[in-house]
């Protein structure tokens, strides 16, 4: 089999790559080691940023996101037991859409069939080969168990932090581990509140996010190595309660639909590109959730590949894959500082003395109060400009 782009997973990369190619003109083929069922249900995060947003609308896949996304225009900051509102779209003109990575996922994969061009979902042992060279190729199990080899003219790498594009690659890479992880809930209860909301506590983070108007998306923060196991419902709820307490605020409570532990790393791999292997997503970084830029960065990295693609087999010309990974880099660092400075400026890490509380407590109220401040936040928060 020869096509021109392979592509390696079904996540938010792969899909929105293979979806701008097929714009372009440019035939691709994409392998999934999960099944279709498996990489529609996976929960994710939530929070698209205004490029992303932007992106997906011009590409003719926002139909059902624009009707089930729900914009948001705002976010808090709850700290000393009360709210301090960050007005994302007063300062900065833009707005943030809390819908699923799931959905986004549904749409791309529909969009996808739609057209008929296949995904190979369930498939195996995939391997990249002689990237280096230029006649690179795929070796794969499909999910009848025939063995097959995919040639390609270029590799996209989009197989996520436990996919095996990374490991081909000779990179450097740049790694952060944070002593501590979210446990996630999904829950069949009503948001508390119309935004989301980032809580500092003494008992450590605690985030009250959102899916749909009757779902709800709730974290806290746990050590890294707590087991799920130790968290009844009950206990999960207790938590949540005593943690998102405020003046006027009631959590509303429902049946946990599902839970999970995500620990929380930084990851940056350089660079993003080995002579015809080229990686886009959790495949070449990861970042800490708590400015939920993991998805937004993986849209943004194949959008930049998309178009370097488009103009590569168009023209003829190098010169924008050559730079993707440097065009690249330059979003994922500065989302990294990003979701750091929020991880540190909310979270309580082990050990932490009074006088950390104290600083964290002092750049939340400087946040909260300073335009400038809260401007910074914000322009991070919605996504800035691609260009
Ligand atoms: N072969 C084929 N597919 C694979 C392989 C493999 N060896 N390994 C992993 N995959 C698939 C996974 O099953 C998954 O569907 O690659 C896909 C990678 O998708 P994501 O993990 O969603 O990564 P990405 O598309 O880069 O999107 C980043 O996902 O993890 C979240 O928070 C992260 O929101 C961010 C987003
Ligand atoms: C989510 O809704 O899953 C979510 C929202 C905000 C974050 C992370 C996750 O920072």
């Amino acid at each position: 089999m020869r096509t021109r782009v392979g592509i390696i997973g079904a996540g938010p990369a792969g899909l929105t790559l293979a979806h701008l190619l097929r714009l372009h003109g440019i035939d691709s083929v994409v392998l999934e080691a999960r099944s279709r069922e498996y990489v529609e249900r996976r929960v994710r995060a939530g929070v698209l940023e205004h490029p992303t947003v932007e992106l997906l609308r011009e590409a003719g896949v926002a139909e059902r996101l624009d009707r089930e996304g729900m914009p948001h225009h705002g976010l808090s900051l709850r700290f000393d037991g009360a709210d301090h509102r960050i007005a994302l779209t007063d300062l900065t003109g833009k707005s943030i859409t809390v819908y699923g990575q799931q959905e986004v996922v549904k749409d791309l994969i529909a969009a996808r069939l739609d057209a008929g061009e296949p995904i190979a979902f369930e498939v195996s042992d995939v391997r990249p080969h002689d990237v280096e060279t230029d006649r690179p190729y795929i070796t794969y199990v499909d999910a009848d168990g025939t063995r097959r080899r995919l040639d390609c003219e270029v590799i996209a790498g989009c197989d996520g932090s436990h996919g095996v594009s990374h490991t081909v690659a000779p990179s450097a890479t740049h790694a952060h581990d944070y002593p501590f992880a979210w446990l996630g809930v999904l829950a069949k209860a009503p948001p508390s509140h119309s935004e989301l909301i980032y809580t500092h506590h003494e008992r450590g983070f605690a985030l009250h996010s959102m899916r749909t108007p009757e779902i709800t998306r709730l974290y806290l923060q746990v050590p890294p190595e707590e087991r799920i196991e130790n968290w009844s419902d009950e206990r999960i709820w207790d938590e949540l309660g005593r943690r998102l307490t405020a003046d006027g605020f009631t959590l509303t409570t429902g049946p946990i639909l599902e839970k999970g532990i995500t620990t929380m790393r930084s990851v940056v791999t350089e660079p993003m590109r080995h002579g015809r292997l080229f990686l886009a997503g959790d495949a070449a970084h990861i970042v800490p959730p708590t400015g939920a830029k993991g998805m937004n960065l993986a849209i943004h990295d194949v959008s930049v590949l998309a178009e370097a693609l488009a103009r590569y087999f168009g023209e003829g010309r190098t010169d924008l894959l050559d730079a993707y990974s440097d065009t690249c880099l330059r979003r994922v660092w500065r989302a990294q500082h990003f979701s750091w400075w929020m991880t540190s400026m909310l979270h309580q890490a082990p050990g932490a003395d009074d006088f950390q509380r104290r600083l964290q407590l002092s750049q939340l109220r400087y946040t909260a109060t300073s335009t400038a401040a809260a401007t910074s936040l914000a322009e991070n928060y919605v996504g800035l400009p691609y260009k």
